[in-house]
């Protein structure tokens, strides 16, 4: 039997009207199931990264998986501290996320990585967005955590991978 349904928050006394704190839930819900699932992007294609750089990939990829760890858990209990339900299971993640499935085999090393890149841009629409949202109803914590942390890691991860996109031009002997 649910105690709590999904959804909805029970009264905290934080300082924040329950209209914000549903609000500030429903959009941390939506960056949580959506970062758990870039999470797991990392970590496939850590797996089955290939070719000439298949090192330097394999382990930056995991860097960046492992960096993303933490966050989840930080948007997962900013939730809980609103009084909110985080979304916890993989296949509720799956029911929520936006991110597009990708093909359960192997792509193209710049098609993977196009693939978390664009993973990343949408993550960070939805957080700029949510951020000053979140502001402007007074949700300063939801805020800080979306800009400190959501924000400025996606910003650093999504520069790394597309230094690995831009072409470089033959040197010339
Ligand atoms: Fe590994």
């Amino acid at each position: 039997m649910e105690i709590q349904q999904f959804g909805t928050v029970r009264d905290f006394p934080v300082g924040l009207s329950r209209e914000t704190r549903e609000y500030s839930c429903q959009r941390l819900n939506q960056i949580l199931a959506d970062t758990q699932i870039l999470y797991s992007l990392y970590k496939k294609h850590h797996w089955l990264m290939r070719g000439p750089t298949f090192y330097q990939l394999h382990l930056l990829l995991d860097k960046h998986a492992g960096e993303q760890l933490p966050i989840i858990d930080e948007i997962a209990e900013r939730i809980q501290t609103l009084g909110g339900v985080a979304v916890g299971d993989p296949r509720q993640v799956a029911e929520i996320t936006v991110i597009p499935r990708p093909p359960d085999g192997v792509e193209e090393v710049p098609a993977m990585l196009s693939r978390l890149l664009e993973a990343h841009e949408t993550i960070l629409v939805a957080s700029h967005d949510a951020a000053a949202r979140a502001a402007d109803m007074g949700d300063d914590g939801t805020n800080d955590l979306l800009v400190s942390q959501v924000i400025r890691t996606g910003e650093m991860q999504a520069w790394f991978l597309a230094e690995h996109l831009v072409e470089t031009p033959l040197v010339r002997a």
